[in-house]
């Protein structure tokens, strides 16, 4: 790692589409209520991107915010990912369509797909990119519009979703920045969270429409379990591959899933609950998404302050999980 160039975030962005769905509205479609919501997950409310609004349209405008933060010119870009579950379409990748929109046109384009901790994936695979010194840049977007995939007669899984985008800029850099982080998969879950028809293994047809496996199954008290385990185990990880505890965290960044998770991971890693930037009340889950809209809203609100150690960790489909850390630096 000697030879590595620091990398650090040198702009942030988000966008959330202006349509708002609260708990009471759910109450009239589907067998539940505000009470049952607000004590088994924390949300209130979350944001419902239009008919006609895409992935890479909430993408674009999170992106244009992390820009013109950063003040670098869309054709200096090296690199564009973008984390998401929600796709414009299979292919061609959102990131693709993304760097038409921002006219990104000197960047390389994919996606990356890793449940909810699409963006911590994707954090870590720009750092590694410009540290290596094979890029200078990179803009990392986690976006979703996950309420086209969720089943709205299915109240297991209907209330818990949001849509929403959030950006980051990273840049080499003089000063320290990225200092370590950490990612897992384990397709034994692959049960647990999933989408099973439209793709190779389940082509979509009459049948997979009837049978309404276009849309997003969820074993979610199993998943909760693994979550708390795992998003303390990825954040000790990190941590310690940068000769850092719990006790150096200013501010830790969870995926926003649900608030009895935060609270259980705040429990097991033994750091108070006001080091935990929480937002879901407002937004629900809202996947690859989440973490990014977070830390945007966290470092604009001035919850983090120069010199900081931020966590940020996530776990999702997959299953997946991951932690990044960093010394905040403006
Ligand atoms: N309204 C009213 N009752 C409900 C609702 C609802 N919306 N949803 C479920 N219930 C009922 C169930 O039917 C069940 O009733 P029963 O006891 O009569 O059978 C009861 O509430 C309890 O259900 P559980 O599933 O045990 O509830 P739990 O406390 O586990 O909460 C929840 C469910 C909110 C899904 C929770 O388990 C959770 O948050 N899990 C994590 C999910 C997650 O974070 N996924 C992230 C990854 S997503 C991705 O990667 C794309």
């Amino acid at each position: 790692m000697e030879n590595m160039q620091n990398v650090k975030i040198i702009g942030t962005g988000s966008y959330i589409p202006r349509k708002i769905l609260t708990n009471n509205d759910l109450e009239k479609i589907v067998d539940t209520n505000n009470e049952w919501i607000i004590t088994r997950t924390g949300i209130s409310e979350r944001h419902i991107a239009e008919d006609n609004e895409t992935t890479s349209d909430l993408s674009y405008r999170a992106a244009l915010e992390a820009i013109k933060d950063a003040n670098i010119k869309p054709e200096e870009i090296d690199l564009i990912i973008v984390a998401t579950n929600s796709p414009d379409m299979i292919f061609p990748s959102t990131a693709c369509l993304v760097q038409e929109k921002i006219k990104a046109i000197n960047a390389a384009t994919f996606d990356l797909q890793a449940g909810c901790t699409g963006f911590v994936y994707g954090m870590i695979t720009a750092w590694q990119f410009i540290a290596s010194g094979f890029y200078n840049n990179a803009l990392i977007i986690g976006a979703e519009t996950l309420s086209k995939f969720i089943d709205w007669t299915d109240r297991n899984t209907c209330v818990l979703f949001g849509d929403g985008a959030g950006a980051v800029i990273l840049k080499a850099n003089e000063v320290e920045g990225i200092l370590s982080g950490f990612l897992k998969g384990d397709g034994t879950g692959a049960d647990l969270i999933k989408l099973p028809a439209g793709a190779s293994k389940i082509p979509a047809s009459h049948e997979t429409v009837e049978q309404r496996l276009h849309y997003i199954k969820m074993k979610g008290n199993e998943v909760f379990k693994v979550a708390v385990r795992e998003m303390k185990r990825s954040t000790v990880k990190a941590l310690t591959k940068c000769n850092l505890t719990v006790k150096d965290v200013d501010c830790l960044i969870p995926h926003q899933a649900n608030i009895r998770i935060i609270s259980a991971v705040a429990k097991v890693l033994g750091l108070r609950k006001d080091k935990f930037f929480v937002n879901l009340d407002k937004y629900g889950n809202t996947s690859a998404a989440s973490v990014a809209i977070a830390l945007n809203e966290a470092i604009k609100e001035g919850k983090i302050k120069n010199g900081d150690i931020v966590v940020l960790t996530a776990f999702g489909a997959g299953l997946t999980c991951g932690s990044i850390v960093f010394r905040w630096n403006k």
